[in-house]
């Protein structure tokens, strides 16, 4: 047993698929795993391992923000020997390049976090996913030549250590600069998992539009969320 995570050595699949709410890891496991079983209820950040077309796969909620990412990603790397971690999560579109509905993957991630300002004292490091599993997930989403296929996008994405800014006219800069996105957790997995040697990649649909304020029902953020772990599925066993 981890700190945060109740299993034991061997619970935990290679390939662990991560979203924010841990009920979702829960309507994963049981609507794409076989043979799911639970093996964490610590905080009510449920994991679970099963296989899917043969691979053993684990699906492990992370909460939401990158502080609590890491407690989950930094256990699952250094105490479970998990190789390739994948984010499935949602996001909000900041620029009309991208629409409600979309799946948004993730080739890097920027940030207003102070966790790698500290950890590289004022150096500005570049966190990225990993390049096999960006290449797989933009296969699998049938996003082949330039970076779009018109519902799908390859780009990069903010992770924002908040979801009400206090300054939203300092986020939306960032579309200046070909952000596509925000969400909440992206930044830390890309760092910790190059820190330890391991393979991550964020992929994330949108859940709400910040330009035009639309948003997608409950039904429609089920339907995509599904395609989603598809397409995660893919990428992290091919
Ligand atoms: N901000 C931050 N995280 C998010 C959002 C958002 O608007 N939508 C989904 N995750």
């Amino acid at each position: 047993m981890s700190t945060h995570i109740g299993a034991q050595a061997g619970d935990i699949a290679p390939l662990v698929l991560m979203p924010g709410d841990p009920l979702r890891a829960k309507w994963i496991a049981e609507t794409f795993l076989e043979d799911a079983r639970c093996y964490t209820e610590v905080r009510g950040m449920y994991g679970f391992t099963g296989t899917w077309r043969g691979h053993r796969v684990s699906v492990q909620g992370s909460g939401m923000g990158q502080p609590s990412l890491a407690i989950y990603a930094n256990e699952l790397f250094r105490e479970y020997d998990v190789q390739s971690v994948i984010r499935v999560g949602s996001c909000g579109a900041m620029t009309e390049r991208v629409a409600v509905r979309d799946i948004v993957i993730a080739s890097g991630a920027c940030t207003d976090s102070s966790m790698n300002r500290i950890a590289f004292e004022g150096l500005d490091y570049a966190p990225v996913a990993d390049f096999g599993l960006l290449r797989a997930a933009a296969e699998a989403a049938g996003v082949s030549t330039g970076s779009t296929n018109g519902t799908a996008h390859v780009g990069l994405i903010y992770s924002s250590d908040s979801f009400y800014p206090a300054r939203p006219e300092l986020s939306a800069r960032m579309v200046d600069y070909a952000v596509l996105a925000v969400e909440m957790e992206a930044s830390a997995l890309y760092t910790l998992a190059a820190k330890h040697g391991r393979r991550a990649l964020a992929i994330c649909t949108v859940s709400d539009h910040l330009v035009t304020g639309e948003e997608t029902t409950s039904q429609e953020r089920e339907q995509t969320f599904g395609a989603m772990v598809e397409i995660a599925l893919e990428a992290g066993t091919a």
